[in-house]
């Protein structure tokens, strides 16, 4: 069995895009959260895991969508970028993609291919803001109470494979906006047990053209190149 696990796609549907036509041949799709904030093609994101996900949690941004959360002043990049995406979203989403974000569990428990997963964007602790770097003693103690064989999580856009005494924790990483200094799209593959890391180029010209068409500004414009060109080593301060 072949499993797509998908995190941190962030409206980026040109890398997403990328990842799925490269990966068509695949069983199950696990997506570990923030589908949304950062560009402008949610509704092609959210109607996508939609039809084929097994199974989505919801992220920090798909959470703080729904909620209809207002964004602070803009004090960087991540930021400005954040808050015109964020408003464009609550423009163009629909009630039924927005409905969709705010029903999306905290985490899950799902059995595929004789593995038990748990998926859970930041930590059980936290479940949408904590960030955990690749460090086995730090996951040994969050993950005390969890029975599962793989813990898929995401929200460090930062991706690695931590093998743990009983379980294995997986960040994919990024889709739609790495911050590992790579700027291609981020994604893992689970086949017959074995977790391996994999990135694809996709078109970021064309992310970028999507977000100029949908009215951002020059300077969020350029804050998105900024960050997907460079795969930004930054991790933006909520
Ligand atoms: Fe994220």
């Amino acid at each position: 069995m072949r499993i797509l696990v998908l995190s941190d796609i962030h409206a980026n549907w040109p890398a997403l895009g990328a990842v799925i036509s490269h990966e068509q041949d695949y069983d199950a799709c696990l997506v570990v959260g923030d589908l949304v904030d950062y560009a402008t093609g949610a509704r092609n994101v959210i109607a996508w895991v939609r039809d084929h996900a097994d199974g989505v949690i919801r992220g920090n941004h798909d959470h703080a969508v729904a909620q209809f959360i207002q964004p602070s002043e803009p004090a960087s990049d991540f930021k400005l970028l954040r808050n015109e995406t964020r408003n464009y979203h609550w423009d163009s989403l629909s009630q039924r993609d927005l409905n969709y974000l705010a029903r999306l569990p905290l985490s899950l428990e799902i059995e595929l291919d004789g593995l038990r997963f748990y998926l859970v964007h930041a930590s059980p602790r936290d479940p949408l803001n904590e960030y955990l770097p690749n460090a086995p003693d730090v996951w040994e103690k969050r993950l005390k109470e969890i029975e599962a064989d793989i813990v898929c999580v995401g929200h460090t856009h930062f991706p690695y494979i931590c093998r743990l005494k009983q379980k294995q924790v997986l960040n994919p990483g990024s889709v739609g906006q790495p911050r590992d200094g790579d700027p291609r799209a981020s994604y893992a593959i689970i086949e017959n047990g074995e977790i391996q890391l994999k990135r694809i180029e996709y078109d970021i010209d064309k992310t970028i053209e999507q977000m100029t068409k949908a009215g951002l500004s020059d300077l969020a414009i350029q804050a998105a190149s900024r960050i997907l060109r460079s795969g930004s080593t930054e991790i933006p301060k909520n």
